[in-house]
């Protein structure tokens, strides 16, 4: 009987990759298969997330919950961004937990796993060129790591502490990578990393020099590939020349992610984002232009310490002129290691009425911009079978539309003319 590997993966897309990365190791070079059921498995795995403070609570309460559960020799392993920065506080306060393995030291799985209490976090270690064995969870969409650790120092923020400095990973490792993909039958690659568009700045060894405007190029190069998408780009470094070829390269997916955070210069400022207001409304505005069915999605932090009621009308005053396609808002939340942690808070009460305007004021653009998709002809990558005989899919431009068929569909691109429209999902039927 092969061992059997239960994996949950919390947080971002980062995540999602470090997890294929594990399945394959332990399935390599120890022989575990995955299993959706926790207990029966031999190894139990939470792949955890940092970014706000609920999760990291969360994590302790499951634990107790699956050592409950478990059988009696399976092990229980914290990977991920908690581990990196609890590490071994996690085994003082779960004893039971085997070990402990950061978010920058995913390649030690197998190794790790044999030494009871383990607990590997360094945050220097370099992955960058690391050749990780090969599992992927969907065959339609290759996640693709591009570079590893985030060299920003916004306030706020912890994964710098989490995942360490940024190091590209060479492009001929990119490239290869995505031939492999295509070669295995997908036909979009979703490029990672927590600052894409800071690609080329640093490797670890000699690297021809490349920035990710030319990255992109590069990759759009492979044969039989048809799609490119990537996240997150910051909007510091949106230069004209990456937003140019963005719009001008037909296999770069019309999907943006602006992370504004706040649309205050001054909270811009103490976030050390870099940039501002009217940059990022530039930028914006230069998008829309060259690429008029761009969708934009966006992250908004709201009470960010010092966040005046003006500061916060500034946020709106942004939601209201770029009209985002998809929005993702939170609520502060302070975090240990970064710099805002020191600084005074905003009233909670306060900062869940910001959130709860910023979110009601969203959706009504929402609602007066969803009409527009009515009778469009779009092009739809069919990736996943739906209840009642629906099959899903993504928009060149991220809209989810989901037409009546079955797998035959799956791992195709379609032109679908949008019949039915809500706030989140499109209905609509192939036309060729
Ligand atoms: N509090 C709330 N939201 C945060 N994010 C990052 N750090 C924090 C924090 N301390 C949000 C940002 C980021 C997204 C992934 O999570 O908006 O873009
Ligand atoms: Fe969470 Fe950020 Fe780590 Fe991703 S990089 S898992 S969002 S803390």
């Amino acid at each position: 009987m092969p061992k059997k590997l239960f994996i949950e993966t919390l947080g971002c897309a980062m995540n999602v990759r470090d997890s294929e990365h594990m399945i394959a190791e332990l399935n390599a070079h120890e022989g575990y298969e995955l299993t959706d059921d926790a207990s029966s498995a031999d190894l139990i795995l939470i792949n955890t997330c940092s970014v706000r403070e609920k999760p990291v609570h969360k994590l302790f309460s499951e634990l107790g919950v699956f050592n409950k559960l478990k059988k009696a020799d399976a092990k229980i392993g914290v990977c991920g961004c908690t581990a990196s920065h609890l590490g071994k506080e996690i085994i003082k306060r779960a004893p039971y937990v085997n070990f402990v393995l950061g978010a920058r030291n995913v390649s030690k799985i197998a190794d790790v796993l044999h030494r009871d209490r383990a607990v590997e976090i360094e945050i220097d270690y370099d992955e960058s060129e690391f050749a990780f064995k090969d599992f992927r969870s969907s065959p339609y969409k290759a996640y693709i790591n591009i570079s590893i650790g985030c060299d920003k120092q916004c306030t706020f923020c912890i994964v710098p502490k989490t995942r360490g400095d940024e190091i590209s990973i060479p492009a001929d490792l990119i490239i290869a990578e995505t031939r492999k993909a295509v070669e295995n039958g997908a036909k979009e690659v979703f490029l990672l990393g927590q600052n894409v568009n800071n690609y080329g700045r640093r490797f670890s060894g000699e690297n021809e020099k490349m920035n990710f405007t030319e990255l992109l190029r590069r990759v759009s190069a492979v044969e039989g590939l048809e799609r490119i998408r990537f996240t997150s780009p910051h909007p510091l470094h949106m230069d004209d020349e990456f937003i140019e070829e963005f719009a001008r390269n037909p296999k770069i997916c019309k999907s943006m992610h602006m992370p504004l955070q706040s649309g205050s210069s001054e909270i811009l400022k103490a976030m050390k984002r870099g940039y501002t207001k009217e940059w990022f409304l530039n930028r914006a505005r230069k998008l829309r232009e060259l690429v008029p069915d761009v969708s934009i999605s966006t992250d908004i932090i709201v009470a960010f310490p010092g966040e005046s009621d003006e500061d916060f009308e500034d946020t709106m005053d942004v939601l209201n002129q770029v009209r985002f396609e998809q929005l993702f808002s939170f609520k502060y939340s302070p975090r240990p290691l970064t710099e805002a942690e020191k600084m005074e808070e905003v009233d909670s009460e306060v900062g869940s009425e910001r959130l709860n305007r910023l979110q009601a004021r969203h959706d009504e653009i929402l609602d007066e911009m969803k009409s527009v998709n009515l009778g469009k002809v779009v092009e739809v990558y069919f990736e996943e079978l739906r209840e009642s005989g629906h099959v899903a899919g993504r928009s060149d431009n991220n809209l989810s539309v989901k037409v009546k068929g079955s797998e035959e569909w799956l791992g195709k691109i379609a032109q679908v003319k949008i019949t039915e429209v809500s706030r989140n999902v499109q209905y609509g039927e192939i036309i060729a």
